[in-house]
């Protein structure tokens, strides 16, 4: 079988070289967006009058039909045409005949495959947004649902102040939305047109790339250099590193439903549905969802890190390393669209333990800094104050009791600056309750970030 570029060749490819070269087994998922290009840049053929209007029709008339056959699963892909493009452009000339021909006037591959993967990534950053929204919501919605539940915070893994298990939701919802602005941001800079381009040093048929731009609705017009254009894979890089910082976040969470779902912590039960049993032992109950959210991460990772090493040190303009972006483009999609699927089903679902979030934070000497606090605000300086606290816990820890649990007396004997007021300061809901620094755990500041969470998620649904 002949190529499409086999004008300077005396031989057919040998098989091993064809299967090596070839995109088409992974590249077939841009047909929709190769399609599109193709429409576009005819019509902008045929305005520049590049084409005929009848070979225009005949092009657009065409594309429908390898769209149709594409879409009904019925398109002959040949190997041999190496990517989608080609079996698309042979396809098209099959069909409808020298007219298909025409279509590649003024363009190249390298600008083609540039412009697909433009729109693809522009796609993918809609849908990441959209599947950040949903976890959003999840998690906003399950804040305002357990106002006033109390768990420790810990730092160190250590308890260490009790917050209100909203608070800690909404740690993840902040993150989550700084990950968005990432998206928007990185979204501008993949809405521009490489089309026209052509090979890299643009083309010498009058074509006219802002329309074909605008057809293909980019909101950032077109690159302003042919060889940038064709070459450019920054974006790709973006939404990876994007990506990246989603899975960081992700497996963060993840990790903590891990945790909390131990027997140990208790803190949450998972729902049937995003948990398994074991083959071997039938009291398992494993959070596998959420180890393989905090798993992925790497692989994500990974594709980031094997397309920075792809393009490092690649001269101008389009060399063919830059087929290699597309299997850990479309792996990184895949694996975040559906952790923050998962993530968003199982944080739904998940039910909290709201009594042993509470013991947890009354055992521990959780109280600690704010008998220091106490200390301080009637006159002790707060390093002194630290001292008397600390020795109050080690007190506890000697008999057996909770730092709540002392009598005025035995407070007394630590600091005489301390009375019965002290006791009430160290019950959980006071300690957080008296949290009010801005941002801080209390009820009145978990409610401001609610309406400005809610705020912001409005604002980006318009
Ligand atoms: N299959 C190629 C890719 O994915 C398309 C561009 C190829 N251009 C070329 N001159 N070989 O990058």
């Amino acid at each position: 079988m002949t190529k499409l570029w086999g004008g300077r060749f005396s031989a057919a490819g040998g098989t091993k070289a064809v299967k090596f070269t070839a995109s088409l087994p992974f590249d077939q998922r841009l047909w929709r967006e190769d399609i599109a290009g193709s429409r576009a840049h005819a019509a902008m053929l045929v305005e520049q009058g590049i084409l005929t209007p009848e070979d225009g029709a005949a092009i657009a008339h065409g594309l429908d039909q390898v769209a149709a056959e594409l879409e009904g699963d019925t398109f002959p892909f040949r190997i041999e045409d190496e990517d989608i493009h080609m079996n698309i452009e042979r396809r098209l000339v099959e069909l409808i005949g020298p007219a298909g021909g025409r279509l590649h006037t003024g363009r190249s591959r390298n600008d083609q495959v540039a412009v697909d993967t433009h729109l693809y990534v522009r796609r993918e950053i809609d849908a990441a947004l959209a599947g950040l929204n949903r976890l959003q919501e999840v998690l906003l919605a399950r804040a305002e649902e357990y106002q006033g539940v109390i768990l420790p915070g810990y730092t160190h893994m250590q308890r260490a102040q009790p917050v209100l298990l909203s608070q800690h939701l909404l740690a993840y919802f902040w993150m989550l939305e700084r990950d968005a602005a990432r998206l928007e941001d990185c979204r501008r800079r993949a809405d521009v047109s490489p089309l026209g381009a052509a090979a890299l040093a643009g083309t010498s048929f009058p074509i006219d790339p802002a329309a074909s731009a605008a057809k293909l609705g980019f909101s950032g017009g077109v690159y302003q250099n042919s060889m940038d254009a064709v070459s450019d894979r920054d974006y790709v890089l973006e939404y990876m590193s994007a990506a990246a910082l989603i899975m960081t976040h992700l497996s963060r969470l993840a990790g903590e439903m891990v945790l909390w779902s131990t027997q140990e912590f208790a803190f949450v039960e998972m729902d049937d549905a995003y948990a398994t049993g074991s083959s071997i032992m039938p009291q398992k109950k494993n959070p596998d969802t959420m180890e393989l959210v905090r798993g992925k991460a790497g692989r994500v990772y990974g594709n980031l890190l094997a397309l920075f090493a792809t393009v490092k040190g690649m001269p101008l303009a389009y060399n063919s390393d830059f087929q290699e972006d597309k299997e850990a483009l479309f792996d990184t999609v895949d694996t975040l669209l559906a952790c923050l699927e998962v993530m968003a089903g199982a944080l739904a679902t998940v039910k909290a333990r709201p009594e042993r979030m509470l013991a947890a934070a009354t055992e521990g000497y959780l109280g600690a800094t704010d008998l220091a606090d106490y200390l301080a605000r009637r006159g002790l300086p707060f390093r002194e104050a630290h001292g008397v606290a600390g020795r109050a816990v080690r007190y506890c820890i000697e008999q057996g009791k909770n730092l709540a649990d002392l009598s005025v007396a035995e407070l007394g004997q630590f600091s005489p600056l301390a009375d019965e007021s002290a006791l009430t300061c160290l019950q959980p809901r006071a300690m957080v309750e008296a949290r009010r620094s801005s941002g801080g755990t209390a009820p009145p500041e978990v409610e401001r970030q609610i309406a400005e969470a809610r705020r912001r998620l409005a604002a980006r649904s318009r």
